[in-house]
């Protein structure tokens, strides 16, 4: 018998003392690791996969949906060894209504401190007809009997009828019924395909609580898929008709488009508690860190505009918003970067900001502007943006000097460049020129590139912090020629470099010396108008 743990409070309902449904604990159930997986090219190994169980602990899931054992026997390894090492949350297994199926589940969760059991079977007439090729007495019957099995395990079991939401009600109320008699513990209404609407998944939960009395003493939960981009707002018109426990995943992966955003909910019921009046168990400040940890795994980053976790969740761009925001950020935002742990409100510089977003950015540079200077650059600046989607540290600084710095003197110049790469380490060596001599240098690094740039470094007195590091093929075939894009933060500034080269290395190389080289005309300009012009000075 596997050691169960449905915790007491996310049962259905909390009860006043008068009867009335009051305040209720969300059960928080991520199940990134097992339908998030299922997204193309979120694939991760066992020891990914145990890395993000434990992120998923730390943040406080109730439940975590660690894989399908019998889908594979890495997914049954993956996760026996989550159970084995993840503190905090009930593990969980996939298992088809199967007898081998919660068999193997039952195996990889053996060493879970409280384990439970997910049997599923789909209960919508084309999936009856068209998958399964069962009649709905024999999906009724499998259904129990699959309860039953898992109960011999744990008494944790969780049940779901797969495309719940196409199901007709009579018959999911029949279904439900019947699982519940045979014990199971959750009962879960998935939107498999992410069609149903707001008002008619609160319908259907508030059907089921009223017809299946049983359902009172189970957690009733609500799974929804995104293909209408419903997800998260189906997951709350849920809970509005009785779910107590939400599925989904870290930045809404998941078959197709995706599950119900975990983030997402956690910070509709967190913002608007007024309204929805529920909590979870989330630590809201860790949810950035492990969004960021998925993408660093998987490679897939959610879109800018992502809420939560996007790169442009936090950044103001418009000139009345930067204003709005410069002196109160409650006037646009409706939760603090911190309160998710995303990195400081940002005020990104392009043609919709305006003079005071522009004085705040020169403020954080160390410019003090007067009211002329601040008046002649924001001229400059809006003619710049008009042609140049975002505006640069770089180009600011340059539009307060002289104008705008489109080129710059080649201070710096490759001639000469070596690398080995294959084996665990690479080595580079270059040779850089400058208008009086000529450098050797020499470095190490995981990759040819990171090699490269070690090698520059050893020469020039240069600390490169790269913020952004893009690679692109410009054109398809063989011959490509590489693009690469940088952002470096040097001396406290971020510069943008750029090279392009069939040969990826030597366009890195020269992106990066391109950045450097900016870096070198700014260093000049500081020396020869710092001195001068007092209003500079306090970089
Ligand atoms: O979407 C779905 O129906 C599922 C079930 C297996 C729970 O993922
Ligand atoms: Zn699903």
């Amino acid at each position: 018998m596997l050691a169960a743990g449905p915790s007491p409070e996310a049962r259905r309902f909390f009860h006043a003392p008068n009867g009335n449904i009051t305040m209720a604990r969300i059960t928080i159930f991520d199940t990134t690791l097992r339908d998030g997986e299922q997204s193309p090219g979120s694939s991760m190994t066992a020891p990914e996969k145990l890395r993000l169980a434990h992120e998923l602990a730390s943040l406080g899931v109730d439940v975590l949906e660690a894989g399908f054992a019998a889908s594979s026997p890495e997914d049954a390894e993956s996760v026996r060894s989550i159970s084995k090492e993840v503190q905090g949350p009930v593990i969980t297994a996939l298992a088809r209504s199967v007898r081998s199926d919660i068999e193997r589940a039952a195996e990889a969760l053996e060493p879970a401190p409280r384990a439970r059991i997910h049997v599923f079977i789909a209960t919508s007439d084309i999936h009856l007809s068209q998958k399964l090729g069962i009649s709905r007495e024999e999906c009724v019957a499998q259904a129990a009997e699959a309860v039953e099995i898992a109960l011999g395990y744990t008494e944790d079991v969780e049940f779901s009828a797969e495309d719940a939401m196409r199901t007709e009600l009579d018959f999911l109320t029949e279904v439900v019924r019947v699982a519940v008699e045979a014990g199971a513990t959750t009962i879960n209404i998935p939107d498999t395909v992410g069609y149903t609407l707001p008002r008619e998944i609160e319908h259907t939960f508030r059907s089921l609580g009223e017809r299946v009395p049983g359902l009172a003493g189970c957690v009733l939960s609500t799974h929804c898929h995104d293909d209408l981009g419903l997800a998260v707002a189906n997951s709350l018109a849920a809970i509005e008709g009785g779910a107590r426990q939400v599925e989904c995943t870290i930045n809404g992966i998941g078959e197709r488009a995706g599950n119900a955003s975990l983030e997402e909910l956690v910070m509709a019921l967190h913002v608007r508690g007024d309204g929805l009046g529920h909590e979870t168990g989330i630590q809201t400040q860790r949810l950035y860190r492990t969004s960021r940890l998925l993408s660093y795994l998987t490679g897939i980053e959610p879109q800018p505009n992502k809420a939560i976790v996007g790169r442009n969740a936090f950044a103001h761009e418009a000139g009345i918003h930067q204003h709005g925001v410069l002196s109160d950020r409650r006037t646009y935002e409706i939760m603090t970067p911190e309160l998710v742990g995303a990195p400081g409100t940002e005020l990104i510089l392009g043609k919709h900001s305006g003079r005071h977003g522009l004085e705040a950015r020169y403020d954080s540079l160390g410019y003090k502007l007067s009211a002329d200077q601040l008046k002649r650059v924001t001229r400059d600046f809006k003619a710049l943006a008009d042609r140049k989607k975002t505006v640069l540290d770089e180009d600011l600084i340059s539009i307060l000097h002289h104008g705008v710095m489109e080129d710059v003197p080649e201070v710096y110049r490759l001639t000469k460049l070596n690398v080995t790469c294959g084996g665990d380490i690479s080595n580079a060596s270059v040779e850089i020129k400058d208008e009086d001599e000529s450098m050797i240098g020499e470095g190490a690094g995981d990759g040819p590139i990171a090699a490269a740039f070690a090698a520059i470094e050893s020469v020039l007195g240069y600390r490169v912090v790269l913020e952004r590091f893009i690679i692109r093929a410009a054109t398809p075939g063989r011959d490509a020629l590489g693009k690469v894009s940088i952002q470096a933060l040097i001396d406290g500034r971020t510069f943008a470099g750029r090279g392009a080269h069939t040969d990826v290395v030597r366009a890195s190389v020269d992106a990066y010396l391109h950045a450097v080289n900016k870096a070198a005309a700014v260093r000049t300009l500081d020396d020869t108008h710092l001195g001068a012009d007092s209003d500079f000075r306090g970089i």
